[in-house]
């Protein structure tokens, strides 16, 4: 298909339903429990009016701004995504690539199937990498020294997924990467004939930042016996404290959705904070995210990069983000679907799209420059409370 004619991202979340095996699908596009945070995110966002203004010199517009100190050609960033080499093989080169070239930053996860290496191998400039903790702190030590080593620009540490929400989905279908031979799994995948070329023609299947890499792991396909089994529910702010020092570079704590956690995030030292609820898929009727940004900003955006993800599908949420004080937005689901769709070019239609969106309305609301738009672009009588 060819990309132009793809121009919103629910256009990339429909061809991705069709070409990506269904429990892969399904891991992208769900929420915990009754999913009620993970439709909040995007039906909050949905709810806040703008401001058009009119006869405002709109010639000479920009998107350029900084996450962390580094430009970025808009201030929106791809969000660390396990198993993302499961949407499409190689999935996580491919979309550090695109966001490379594009000029925005990459954040690649602990659960990625292309590994540390893979995406420094298929990448020049730097991307980010986001930690787990887990309870083998020498593991945890590993990688951090695999980050460094691969010149990541900043550690994402992730604070709410130290116990895994439940989502009916994953269950139901037996999430296991790469999926097992039963016969409804061999049944949808010859529907997917695409999907499947690709990955035979790729080695990696596996964790490949885990297989091989911790204690006596030679095989590792389920996310949540391992999440279960491996994630330390002892996290602490100490261990933040600790991580810090150990990685000595710019570190976002990710995860925050409470204005006194997001006092003690200062407090540890660290450079951003990502105003979250994990798109939706841990604490089900946790406040969406665009609700409690105010909040957030208004405690401690004066001390600390304050950035937020969940639920942002068009320009247009951006926008809304950043009128409300964050510094940056992290994308999940509007690039998963890209890459499903269409592979490294998905991606980089999904940021197209976003930036033209984001351009217009910007415009539209009468701005010219990203680091203009503020709380008077926005209808105050629309916002969540
Ligand atoms: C399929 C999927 C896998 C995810 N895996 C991780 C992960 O491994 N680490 C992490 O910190 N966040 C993970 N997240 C959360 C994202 O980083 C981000 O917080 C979320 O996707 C933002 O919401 P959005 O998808 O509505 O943009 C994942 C999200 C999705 C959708």
């Amino acid at each position: 298909m060819n990309p132009a004619a793809i121009t919103c991202i629910e256009d990339l979340r429909r061809l991705a339903r069709r070409r990506v095996p269904r429990m892969f699908y399904d891991y992208a596009d769900a929420g915990s429990w009754t999913e009620s945070t993970y439709r909040a995110n995007e039906s909050d966002l949905a709810a806040i009016k703008l401001r058009q203004r009119v006869a405002v010199n709109l010639e000479h517009r920009s998107l350029a701004s900084t996450m962390l100190g580094q430009p970025v050609r808009m201030p929106v960033a791809l969000a660390p995504t396990g198993l993302t080499g499961m949407q499409h093989a190689d999935g996580e080169m491919l979309a550090a690539r695109a966001a490379e070239a594009f000029g925005v930053p990459f954040a690649l996860s602990t659960m990625s199937i292309c590994s540390i290496e893979d995406v420094r191998a298929a990448t020049n400039g730097p991307f980010w990498f986001q930690l787990y903790v887990m309870k083998d702190r020498a593991f945890v030590e590993a990688l951090i020294e695999r980050a460094r080593a691969a010149r990541c620009s900043a550690l994402v540490l992730t604070l709410d997924l130290q116990v895994l929400g439940q989502r009916h989905k994953d269950i139901k279908n037996g999430l296991t990467a790469p999926p097992r031979p039963t016969l409804p799994n061999l049944i949808d995948l010859a529907t997917k004939p695409r999907w499947c070329w690709h990955m035979l023609r790729t080695p990696r299947r596996q964790f490949g930042n885990i297989v091989g890499h911790a204690k006596g792991v030679s095989n590792l396909n389920s996310l949540s016996s391992w999440t279960a089994e491996q994630f330390d529910p002892a996290l602490s702010w100490a261990d933040v404290e600790w991580i810090k020092r150990r990685w000595g570079g710019k570190l976002i704590l990710k995860g925050i959705l409470d204005a006194e956690d997001a006092r003690l995030a200062v407090a540890s030292g660290a450079d951003a904070l990502i105003v979250s609820n994990h798109g939706g898929r841990q604490l089900d009727g946790a406040e969406s995210s665009i609700a409690v940004l105010p909040r957030i900003v208004d405690t401690v955006g004066r001390r600390i990069e304050v950035h937020m993800d969940g639920g942002i599908r068009s320009g247009q949420d951006v926008l809304k983000a950043l009128a409300l004080g964050a510094h940056g937005c992290h994308i999940g689901r509007a690039f998963l679907y890209g890459l499903g769709a269409l592979g490294q070019a998905g991606v980089t239609r999904c940021l197209e799209i976003i930036e033209r969106e984001l351009d217009l309305t910007m415009a539209f609301c009468g701005k010219t420059r990203v680091g203009d738009i503020d709380r008077s672009v926005l209808i105050e009588n629309s916002l969540p409370r």
